[in-house]
């Protein structure tokens, strides 16, 4: 793993690496673009370098490791490709591959959940949609046949309702598919059991609010919830009353005649999580894992036999038992450069933590070598984002400017949340204002990389921000029976920005031209080579070259 020297740039820190979390370049420039209709003077300033020093590159689709072309990025395949270096097939990927095959059902994980389904229930927790950001439902519908095939005679569905990586209100539609599904299935007494927003409920991430995952554990294990009705399209029509969007929809509990919960979870049950991304199932799995565990009390722990879709933690080994094997991403530039004694400073908020840590060292919790990197987190407020479109832009630049004074490090790692956080809540005019504030920190970052005499990458993981409202097949905006705009909360097709620049860069090395298809994992040889040496081979092409 041993990097040679570049031949060109010189080994001069400190090197800046700036994500901005869903960012993209979209063609389509009108008024629902966000990045474009916001102020941004300092992308604009990048973007008006020319194309030796400002490009976009493919970050959705298989240029990312994801099924095809239809396929939005999103921050794990986004980041995993930015610090691995490599397109590697994804969990989606990988799992639609033992869904064919049917090996999934030969597997271990599944062998291990087997047992219980003759006499015991198997329960299914899963997002329920076709966003193909941590889960698919033709893969659910796969997994439900199989189980029965393999003679699972009850099973019980726990699902949070989407509205991020999907539109708003299409809750109901794959309730109702479900159901219609559900029905379908011989033999098999199969139905909903519980659920809730996957904003409200269960699908927390890097700890930011344990009081989620603790309101899912309620409702789909010990089947309490505040709102219980006995059918799940009238709960999902209730619930809808109430104004909530379908990601922050109330925790609900599935009852019968009785008012007794259709699917608590009980010894010997098998319970199986349904979504193939980590970030967000972390926190659950730890709950079924754990038998010590202190994040929430738990009341009741039921011994079951849990498998994830995948293993969601490569150092803890979470969980344990995992239907498909995740994607091995080794080798990656955090590895590499720990290898080589070069030190890394990495920072964003909660909300993004793990974007810019776990992701970027190839979904690993721990460190390479703990006396070589630093990474910090800056707590993210738990409120709705479009209330406060600032988030913690200032703090994550004071602490990279101030990694940067230090002197300390050979690269120095930020992420914004602002784009994609506030994107995702649809709300175009506060989607507008955090561009324009990690725009403008930006701007402080690379005054200060001027100033320090040091060499900069800006890009970003996925689009989000660039398209806040929803279209038709030629692009037009969709209004609904109001007239007003449909808002987009889910991320985009859209390729994402890479500028370089800084004093350090030497005159000859410029964008190459003979990349055009280039994607996020061509990044990674490209800040390899600002910190003055060559990319491993087994990386993607470097962007750029001295001539
Ligand atoms: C989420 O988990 O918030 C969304 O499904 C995807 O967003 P991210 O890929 O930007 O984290
Ligand atoms: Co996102």
């Amino acid at each position: 793993m041993e990097l040679a020297p570049h031949p060109v740039i010189p080994r001069k820190k400190p090197v800046l690496v700036c994500i901005l979390d869903g960012w993209g370049e979209n063609p389509v420039k009108d008024g629902f673009n966000a990045c474009h209709v916001a102020k941004t003077p300092t992308m604009d300033s990048l973007a008006a370098k020319g194309s030796a020093y400002y490009r976009s590159v493919l970050a959705h689709g298989p240029a990312v490791g994801l099924p095809t072309d239809q396929d939005m990025g999103n921050s794990e395949v986004g980041h995993n490709a930015l610090g691995a270096g490599k397109i590697i097939a994804q969990g989606a990927s990988l799992v639609d591959i033992a869904l064919e095959k049917k090996s999934i059902f030969q597997d271990a994980g599944w062998q291990y959940v087997k047992p219980a389904f003759e006499a015991n229930t198997l329960h299914i927790i899963t997002l329920l949609s076709s966003g193909g950001v941590h889960s698919r439902y033709d893969q659910l519908k796969g997994l439900m046949q199989g189980a029965v095939a393999d003679g699972c005679k009850m099973l019980r569905l726990h699902v949070l309702t989407d509205g991020r990586d999907v539109p708003d209100g299409t809750c109901h539609e794959y309730m109702s598919t479900l159901v219609k599904d559900l029905a379908t299935l011989e033999g098999c007494d199969a139905k909903v059991a519980s659920g809730g927003g996957r904003m409200k409920v269960t699908m927390d991430r890097y700890e930011a609010d344990w009081g989620m995952v603790e309101r899912g554990w309620k409702a789909h294990v010990l089947g309490e919830a505040p709102n219980k009705f006995k059918d799940p399209i009238e709960a999902l029509k209730k619930l809808k009353e109430g104004g909530d969007s379908d990601q922050y929809l109330e925790p609900f509990v599935i009852v019968d005649e009785e008012g007794k919960a259709v699917g608590t979870v009980e010894d010997d049950d098998a319970v199986v999580i349904a979504n193939f991304r980590a970030d967000r199932v972390v926190e659950i799995s730890k709950a079924f894992e754990y038998p010590d565990f202190k994040d929430f009390d738990r009341v009741r722990f039921p011994k079951v036999k849990f498998a994830g879709l995948m293993q969601y933690d490569g150092d803890l080994k979470l969980p344990a038992n995992y239907l498909v094997p995740p994607p091995l991403i080794e080798r990656t530039s955090g590895e590499v450069l720990a290898a080589n004694g070069l030190k890394t400073f990495a920072c964003s908020e909660t909300q993004k933590f793990g974007h810019v840590t776990f992701f970027w060292n190839g979904n690993r919790s721990g460190y390479f070598n703990e006396n070589l990197e630093t990474y910090v987190e800056i707590p993210s407020d738990n409120v709705p984002f479009n209330q406060a479109p600032l988030m913690k832009a200032r703090e994550i630049t004071a602490a990279g400017k101030e990694a940067l004074r230090s002197g300390k490090y050979d690269v120095v790692r930020v992420n914004y949340a602002n784009p994609d956080m506030v994107g995702h809540t649809g709300d175009l005019q506060a989607t507008i204002a955090a561009c324009e504030e990690c725009d403008a920190c930006v701007k402080e970052l690379l005054d200060l990389v001027d100033e320090l005499g040091g060499m900069y990458l800006v890009t970003a993981d996925h689009g989000n921000a660039d398209d806040m409202v929803q279209r038709n097949k030629k692009n037009e905006p969709l209004t609904g029976e109001d007239g007003a705009p449909l808002p987009l909360t889910s991320h985009t097709l859209a390729p994402v920005p890479v500028a370089i620049g800084g004093p350090a860069l030497p005159a000859t090395v410029k964008f190459r031209d003979d990349l055009p298809k280039a994607g996020l994992a061509n990044v990674t040889a490209t800040y390899i080579n600002l910190m003055g040496y060559e990319a491993p081979a087994e990386m993607e092409p470097s962007l750029i070259a001295a001539n």
